[in-house]
């Protein structure tokens, strides 16, 4: 993961680059660090901890400069610490930032310490700054250093490095990380994600696998994998503020959860018509390709894995299609049989996940009918790397939990569920009838978000214990993991989830009065025996926190029975979705925990 970001301008740059690792923060926060050319030599602040302490160093420190590099670490080599931390630098001369991860560390290491380098971190990222010194002395361009150091390097990385004989200059490389250039006046920047540079500029150049970079205050220039000079193109996105800001919210999570009703409206916006799903929504020819489609290979991470658990109940009632669903780290390592005309479908917030990108490549090397993205982010690695795409429309999400996402996740995946079944024929009447419902799915998702205030009462209940488990059945079991994962990560509360009918084969011995039990249980034709199981926890003492249709009784002897709003069945696992996701947050808030930067985490995960 990690957040890199670099700035070669006219005026000084070091509070624009702080404000940039602020944004990128979602990728990383355990260190933060910053390296500034000032003619003579340059300033090397690195801190333990979030941005905000390094910004404090700079207010006290004040360091002048119109050139340098900035970095917020997720750790994977070697613990959070000041040392580790980058930027890193070799003989007071070269200075770099990376993200990703160098696989041939230890032999290049081993190499450098010969050459006689030694080494003050932990990390696999200093050696790129000793071969890229160690090239420099013998006489080679920052570029050609670049290049020289990137034929050793195996693995990914987004690099940006300075070199204190040239106050002019910045190169960045990338390869498997994502990296781009921002155009602003007067001044050239680079950074992971265009969010840490779009109060500066709307243009940006994606840079591709292979690429090297060279920018300054006027002017850049982009080379190819062979060191050929290239055009790429730019592309011109718009980020408002109120998009990258909390506004009245306390955090972003919870903004963001109640951003859900315009979200999901943005998803379905123009993909739908009078009764039916419209054509080619995933891109052109999609429609076309659908009819041909006879089997879905879903790859997904996280939260994202979970609608795609759901989407394979959708795929198979609507669509007709047999679905296979895989965590996207295992999924290389099974060696998959692919069908004939198998589809593969990812799924992903970032679109930059590492596993999930390492999946897709590999499927491109199999005998897929073609590969489709389900994506919050349009110029993101997995959008430009697969033939079909469709992006969620959520805007930016910064709470390191998942919530809009994942709803604008199920709702595309109900749109992909829809024109697979249109293309293959497959359904008519219920397709009308659950483009009716996604009509009006905006306006139920804002009735349940109303159910906050029963969700207060029962938050300090569960915020008082140790474990928790969650249940469904069917279409509501990912819905179940999904909540026990919200629960985990933001609360560090043990939460696991079960099929409702699952209990009695284990899990059932856990139950006793310190283990709360938060159940779905919408009206359904399994309804009557997710109830019986729900009896068997009562008769053990459980406490019963039960989200369920009105037409649901049970008599509950502690806890809780939350009457849901009514909507159609298919859809109901969206509904189903908002209580767990207050609920995680309030729990979460009573216990203060870091809510939008749960420990140990980063929002965008890109490393595999
Ligand atoms: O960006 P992605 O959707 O590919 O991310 C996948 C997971 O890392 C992500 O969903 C993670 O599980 C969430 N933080 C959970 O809330």
């Amino acid at each position: 993961m990690c957040g890199i970001i670099a700035a070669a301008s006219n005026r000084n740059v070091g509070k624009l680059l702080v404000q940039g690792l602020h944004k990128m923060e979602y990728r990383g926060y355990d260190s933060a660090g910053i390296a500034l050319h000032q003619l003579d030599k340059i300033a090397h602040l690195r801190t333990l901890g979030k941005v905000k302490l390094l910004e404090d160093k700079m207010i006290q420190e004040k360091p002048k400069s119109k050139l340098g590099i900035a970095h917020t670490r997720w750790a994977t080599h070697g613990e959070p610490s000041e040392e580790n931390a980058h930027p890193h630098k070799s003989n007071e001369r070269v200075y770099i930032v990376h993200n990703g991860i160098i696989e041939n560390y230890l032999e290049l290491k081993d190499y450098l310490k010969k050459e006689g380098y030694s080494f003050t971190s932990q990390t696999d990222s200093e050696l790129i700054a000793h071969l890229l010194d160690f090239y420099l002395n013998k006489d080679k361009t920052m570029i050609d250093s670049m290049y020289m150091t990137l034929d050793k390097l195996e693995g990914a990385y987004a690099i940006a490095a300075i070199d204190k004989e040239d106050n002019k200059n910045i190169v960045v490389a990338r390869n498997k990380s994502p990296l781009l250039i921002g155009l602003g006046t007067d001044e050239f920047l680079a950074a992971s994600d265009p969010l840490a540079i779009s109060q500066l500029t709307n243009e940006f150049i994606f840079l591709e696998d292979g690429d090297v970079a060279q920018i300054s205050a006027d002017d850049y220039v982009i080379f190819d994998e062979s060191k050929n000079p290239v055009d790429r193109e730019i592309t011109k996105i718009d980020i408002s503020n109120q998009a990258t800001s909390k506004g009245d919210y306390k955090h972003f999570m919870e903004k963001e959860i109640y951003e859900q009703p315009q979200a999901i409206l943005n998803t379905i916006d123009g993909r739908v018509g009078g009764d039916d799903v419209l054509d080619n929504i995933f891109g052109l020819g999609s429609s076309e390709l659908f009819e041909k489609v006879k089997r879905v290979q879903i790859v997904a991470c996280g939260t994202s894995l979970h609608a795609g658990r759901v989407a394979a109940n959708w795929f198979s009632a609507i669509s007709e299609l047999p679905t296979q669903i895989d965590y996207a780290s295992e999924y290389r390592y099974r060696n998959p049989h692919v069908d004939e005309n198998s589809l593969l479908v990812t799924i992903s917030q970032s679109g930059e996940t590492a596993d999930t990108l390492a999946a897709l490549r590999y499927a491109k090397e199999k005998e897929y009918i073609s590969t489709l993205t389900i994506c919050n982010v349009p110029t993101s690695s997995l959008a430009r790397e697969s033939d079909y795409s469709i992006f969620t429309n959520a805007g930016p999400e910064i709470g390191v939990a998942s919530t809009k996402a994942f709803t604008t996740q199920l709702a595309a995946l109900m749109l992909l569920a829809l024109s697979l079944a249109k293309s293959r024929d497959k359904n008519p009447k219920l397709r009308t009838r659950v483009v009716t419902a996604m009509r009006s799915l905006s306006d139920t998702v804002q009735e349940t978000l109303k159910l906050r205030d029963v969700i207060l009462e029962i938050a300090p209940e569960i915020a008082s214990k140790d474990n928790a488990l969650f249940l469904g059945r069917g279409i509501f079991y990912p819905i179940a993991k999904e909540g026990a994962l919200k629960l985990k990560e933001i609360s560090y509360i043990h939460a696991e989830a079960y099929p409702a009918g699952e209990l009695k084969h284990g899990p059932l011995a856990l139950i006793d009065e310190d283990m709360p039990v938060i159940a779905l249980a919408p009206e359904s034709e399994i309804a009557e025996k997710l109830v019986s199981n729900l009896e068997e926890v009562k008769a053990r003492g459980g406490t019963l926190y039960v989200f369920s249709d009105p037409s649901i009784s049970m008599d509950l002897k502690a806890g809780r029975l939350i009457n849901m709003p009514k909507c159609d069945f298919l859809l109901t696992p969206i509904i189903y979705t908002i209580p767990l996701q207050i609920l995680s947050y309030e729990v979460a808030l009573l216990r203060g925990t870091d809510i939008d930067q749960p420990r140990n985490l980063a929002k965008s995960v890109t490393v595999e």
